[in-house]
């Protein structure tokens, strides 16, 4: 299966009620070969609208502070645990990230990433692969709006770049 045959899926997804209230379904993007991935929640509005990932308040924080520390948001695999909004935002249901995961799944064995970055709680429900080194780090959201989690949220985003440059691609 290639990434196009993924993302044809992904926008005529029904495999749960959440494609109902959506305008796009959102698959992500970043290069083929990318050594890292990076996986969040459910796309928000602005991402239903565009049809991509991380493009709202959130992604450009996100892309921002990824570029401080030196990791370029095009040489990423960007994406989330589940591919259509959420009413009013909500956190997707059990049975909503059970539906979408063999999407995640197929990416990331198609991608082959070398790290696989999970973005809040929900991106934890992301399977774990041998061979792939696995950071738990805040979600862009929480870190733009609380100063102790921005600031740890820096801390973590540094030390992803450290990982990232002491990992073979
Ligand atoms: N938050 C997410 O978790 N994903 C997006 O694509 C946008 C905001």
């Amino acid at each position: 299966m290639t990434l196009e045959d993924l993302n044809l899926q992904i926008y005529g997804c029904k495999k749960c009620r959440l494609w109902q209230e959506a305008k796009h379904g959102v698959p992500g993007e970043g290069p083929l070969d990318a050594k890292v991935m990076i996986i969040g929640q459910n796309p928000g509005a602005d991402e239903d609208k565009t049809g991509r990932p991380f493009v709202g308040r959130a992604g450009k924080y996100l892309t921002k502070t990824l570029a401080e520390y030196g990791i370029k948001r095009e040489n990423v695999f960007i994406t989330n645990i589940v591919k259509h909004i959420s009413p009013e935002n909500r956190k997707p249901y059990p049975d909503e990230v059970s539906a979408c995961l063999p999407y995640l799944n197929n990416q990331i064995s198609i991608i082959k990433p070398k790290i696989i970055v999970l973005l809040g709680e929900s991106a934890k429900e992301t399977p774990r692969l041998e061979g792939i080194k696995y950071v738990q780090i805040i979600h862009p959201s929480a870190a733009m709006r609380f100063t102790k989690m921005r600031d740890r949220f820096r801390i973590q985003i540094s030390e992803l770049s450290n990982l990232i440059n002491s990992t073979e691609a």
